[in-house]
């Protein structure tokens, strides 16, 4: 087993990715994955709260995320990629974490609550979707990490998750409840208190220059779009400038992209100045160099995407022998929170 630090992220498929996912988490997962144990989560179970009728798409993008996270460079050789529907331990641990929170805890959660209203879910969702958020917690715990890297969106489940932590270390290890968050280990909980990693990098604006890239908006590059497609996409970027003399707003989306991917910082302050000044730079030609340094980008993820694209089979190898690894973890955890909460069990092994 690592000695590095274990970290634990992930996501629920949702389609392909783009360069909204690239900025906001993924970027950074390749930059932690040699100095940290990292473990990254397919919530495929999260997606069947809201798409249950469209199982089989569920099952596409299960296959689609692993298949991009591989082309941004993640590397299974250090990263273990698995599939929460896999893990029995979590399920398990999901219905022993339920009893742990008073039910009115759980549905004050406001990423819930947030959820129910732009989904429209009114009154009408299944016990499982307020369940998913005890569900996350398990994702977590189950793997003991120290750190959770998220965006904001993801805090309150972190919240609740140190909540399920703290209590089952004081329940069932006799850890005091004034015990500080960093002693709990100390102390012999079962469970360190995960931090939520909250990156620095905010999010990507989508192509439209108003809302947040997403593909549901239709204003998305994907990381699997062609070179042509992402100078067509980039030339389409909306900022209402005129002309190249007149003063250009160096706030606008063209400019967010100028500073996100033109890696040179000497040329992104030249643009700036020009731009600003309205100095003979027109849009086009910063679109031009922008859509270049996207190409830049994701060029070499094509490479990495060539080698899996209509191979399944490979993606699949991946995500066996990362479900293999993350079992051998969880169950470890599951036998020791089986130990601690005084349920008769007996040692077993998954093997696949
Ligand atoms: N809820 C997360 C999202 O929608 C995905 C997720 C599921 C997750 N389990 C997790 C993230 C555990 C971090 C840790 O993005």
């Amino acid at each position: 087993m690592s000695d590095k630090p274990r970290i634990l992220t992930g996501d629920t498929p949702t389609g392909s990715l783009h360069l909204g996912h690239w900025v906001g988490s993924v970027k950074r997962r390749v930059e932690l994955q040699r100095s940290h144990d990292c473990y990254f989560i397919i919530a495929n179970m999260h997606a069947y709260t809201t798409r249950l009728a469209k199982s089989a798409e569920i099952k596409r993008d299960s296959i689609g995320i692993v298949r991009d996270y591989l082309a941004m460079g993640i590397d299974p050789e250090h990263a273990t990629i698995f599939l929460q529907s896999e893990i029995p331990a979590i399920a398990e641990l999901t219905f022993l974490f339920a009893m742990l929170l008073p039910f009115n805890r759980v549905m004050r959660n406001p990423t819930l609550k947030t959820e129910i209203e732009v989904k429209g879910l009114g009154e009408t969702y299944s016990f499982g979707f307020p369940l998913y958020a005890v569900g996350q917690t398990a994702d977590i715990l189950a793997f003991r990490p120290v750190g959770v890297p998220v965006g904001e969106d993801q805090v309150p489940h972190l919240e609740l998750t140190r909540e399920v932590a703290r209590r089952f270390n004081q329940i069932f290890c006799g850890v005091d409840e004034h015990a500080e968050d960093e002693d709990h280990v100390k102390l012999g909980g079962a469970f360190p208190i995960p931090r939520a990693d909250v990156g620095a990098v905010g999010r990507l604006a989508g192509i439209d220059g108003v809302n947040k890239m997403s593909k549901s908006l239709n204003n998305a590059i994907f990381i699997s779009d062609p070179a042509k497609e992402v100078e067509k996409k980039v030339k389409k970027i909306f900022t209402g400038r005129q002309s190249a003399t007149e003063p250009g707003d160096i706030h606008n989306v063209l400019f967010q992209y100028v500073r996100t991917f033109i890696k040179d910082p000497a040329r992104v302050a030249e643009l700036e100045e020009r731009y600003s000044k309205g100095a003979d730079l027109g849009d086009g030609h910063v679109k031009l160099e922008v859509a270049a340094a996207i190409n830049e980008l994701l060029e070499p993820m094509r490479e990495r995407r060539a080698k899996y694209e209509g191979r399944d089979d490979l993606v699949l190898e991946i995500l066996r022998a990362g479900c293999a690894r993350a079992n051998a973890l969880a169950e470890t955890t599951l036998a020791r929170v089986k130990e601690r909460a005084n349920l008769v069990s007996w040692p077993r092994t998954l093997s696949y």
